[in-house]
């Protein structure tokens, strides 16, 4: 087995273990992908990845980070998608949609503004989250429960529409201090009801929605959850890689087929965290201990080491971001490197 070998996840089979990693472009209007969007995640899949996960996609306008991101709560998106969905099919990849919303993290500007908060004139939304806990300066609003099961609605609908666009598998954006993560971290939650408190009542949220999830899309579609396996807070509040494990054995008894091991989201990481493949060993420790298949991802940027994590079964997927950025290519790079014959684009074959 090695970086090239086919995965078999319930009907899809990725041809390689490369995936590219779902980047925000902010580069939407309306939450519609666009040409940008087509070339952006089209030139991946002529580059060799056997998965191309999209950017975070909200499930409603106040899913939203900033008014430039994508969505998928209507028909116009969905057909949007659809567009792209079939060029990289056409490319012999297969492509994911990354479903999120990102709750008291919404209503900011474009990063070229830093992503400052919205005012009202400028579009600018009320964030609600799981509490009235302070995150980037913002305190959003708490969510009501009716509120919560009217959420786990939108990520049913935005499911269904994601199938009818043809993706081959769904991502739930469970990570990076967005809404499910501001429900599982104690850091964020502070609630007293059923969604708060304990282990179980934090994730309640995130496991209720992959039921439903579950329930609207085919069976031999599989669904993928990235969590953040750690804070990166030192504190009792802190969510940890035995919370991570834990959650990851939940997921899985309720049909999650892969866990992606990123992290933080809620305060910046320390220098001395973050060196090559600094969250190989979240992944690592999530499928040892509960045997669900898991996706590595942090400053993996070369084929070798690339290759390593697959052959000593550390983790199931390599899945690349900013490496994808300087080389879409990276895929075909990688097999000359490691001496391996892979299909390179007809078009393209006098170059490689
Ligand atoms: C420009 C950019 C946008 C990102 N947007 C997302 C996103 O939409 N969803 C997500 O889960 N992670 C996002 N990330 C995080 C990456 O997917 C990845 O986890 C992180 O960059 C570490 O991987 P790397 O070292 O290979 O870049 C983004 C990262 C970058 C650089």
């Amino acid at each position: 087995m090695n970086l090239f070998s086919p995965l078999y996840l319930r009907s899809l089979t990725l041809k390689n273990r490369i995936v590219v990693s779902p980047m925000q472009q902010y580069s939407a209007i309306n939450g519609i992908p666009g040409n940008w969007h087509l070339v952006h995640l089209g030139s991946r899949a002529v580059g060799g990845a056997g998965l191309i996960l999209t950017e975070c996609t909200a499930v409603s306008p106040e899913g939203l980070a900033t008014l430039n991101d994508v969505g998928i709560w209507n028909d116009e998106q969905k057909t949007a998608w659809k567009n792209i969905v079939d060029f990289v099919h056409e490319q012999d990849a297969k492509i994911g949609i990354q479903l999120w919303h990102s709750g008291g993290k919404g209503s900011l500007r474009h990063p070229n503004e830093r992503m400052k908060p919205l005012n009202d004139e400028e579009g600018g939304w009320t964030v609600k989250s799981s509490s009235a806990t302070e995150i980037n300066g913002v305190v959003p609003k708490e969510l009501t429960v009716e509120e919560i099961h009217e959420l786990t609605k939108k990520f049913a609908d935005a499911a269904v529409r994601a199938v009818e666009a043809g993706f081959d598998t769904i991502e739930l954006h469970a990570g990076h201090g967005y809404l499910f993560h501001q429900f599982y971290s104690a850091v964020i939650n502070k609630r007293e009801d059923e969604y708060g408190g304990s282990f179980e009542n934090r994730i309640r949220f995130l496991i209720e929605t992959v039921r439903e999830v579950r329930k609207v899309i085919p069976e031999i579609m599989p669904l993928l959850v990235r969590i953040s396996a750690v804070d990166y807070i030192d504190t009792p509040e802190g969510w940890t890689l035995e919370d991570s494990i834990a959650l990851s054995e939940i997921l899985k008894e309720n049909g999650v087929d892969l866990i992606t091991a990123s992290g933080g989201g809620f305060t910046n990481v320390s220098k001395d965290k973050v060196f090559p493949g600094y969250q190989v060993s979240f992944a690592a420790a999530i499928k040892e201990k509960t045997g669900i298949l898991t996706g590595a991802v942090g400053m993996i940027t070369e084929a070798h080491q690339a290759n390593e994590i697959i052959t000593s079964e550390k983790a199931d997927l390599v899945i690349i971001a900013r490496e994808h950025l300087r080389d879409p290519y990276f895929a075909i790079h990688s097999a000359k490197k490691l001496g391996i014959v892979t299909e390179i684009p007809w078009q393209y074959q006098r170059a490689f």
